[in-house]
């Protein structure tokens, strides 16, 4: 593991964005597999700078979105795909057919998410994962109680996740979601795990120094091929014993 500290959210962000434009540069083909959220808007507006100064392409890369509510299609406001889009997708020009997302509408959405899975697998695994940490320490909506071999697949919300995202909306949150599983973002080449703010501390702190245990998904995280972490100071607050780029 890779634990990179910064200063504050802007650092965390720009680090963030570096590390992903680096993939995309040595391979333009990557598969990108990406979060929603507030953790990640600095990161995703760093890249679509570096787009608008033509300093990335993303022409070749394919993008996975990770997560999305139950029930939800892309037209829906709570739609965590259309944040993607605002976010990433529509700015940087990602081509239609390199696009990706779990379809929260479909009517057999566990079989949405078996085809998802699928996908990933015909594309050839997913060659970066960014990621945040929820404040009960799931990742993706892998809430507690998640197996470490877990695949695409639909999955209730913990009542922390539900009271959390409301903040996100003005509707009410759907009470079920789908996600990528931990087996899924253990297989993927390189994970970056950002987190940012004070109530991110405890849950890192688990993740990254407690046991491996389904308590704390994103402690999984622990088993990734290649896990970078980035962290502010005040999320690395209970990690600040241990050194800086630490492996
Ligand atoms: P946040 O959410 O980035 O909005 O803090 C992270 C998460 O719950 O996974």
């Amino acid at each position: 593991m890779r634990l990179i500290i910064v200063d504050d959210y802007e650092q965390m962000s720009k680090t963030a964005a570096a590390l992903v434009a680096d993939v995309i540069r040595s391979n333009p083909h990557a598969s990108l597999g990406l979060t929603t959220g507030n953790t990640p808007i600095g990161m995703y507006e760093e890249l679509s700078r570096m787009y608008r100064a033509n300093m990335l392409s993303f022409r070749h890369t394919n993008i996975f979105c990770l997560e999305e509510y139950l029930g939800v299609g892309p037209e829906d406001e709570r739609s965590l795909f259309s944040w993607l889009s605002r976010m990433f997708i529509t700015p940087n020009e990602i081509p239609a057919d390199h696009i990706h997302r779990l379809r929260g509408e479909d009517i057999e959405p566990q079989r949405a998410c078996e085809r998802f899975d699928d996908t990933i697998r015909r594309i050839g695994g997913l060659d970066l994962i960014v990621e945040g940490i929820g404040v009960n320490g799931h990742v993706g909506f892998n809430e507690p109680g998640s197996l470490m071999e877990s695949r695409c697949r639909v999955v209730a919300l913990s009542k922390t996740t539900l009271d959390y995202n409301t903040s996100y909306w003005n509707a009410e949150v759907p009470h079920y979601g789908m996600t990528v599983g931990i087996g899924n973002i253990l297989e993927a080449k390189e994970v970056i795990l950002m987190a940012s703010g004070h109530a991110k501390a405890l849950p890192l702190y688990h993740s990254l120094q407690g046991n491996v245990h389904a308590d704390v998904p994103a402690s999984y995280l622990q088993h990734a091929r290649h896990l970078t972490v980035i962290a502010d100071k005040e999320a690395a607050a209970s990690l600040a014993f241990i050194s800086e780029e630490s492996s």
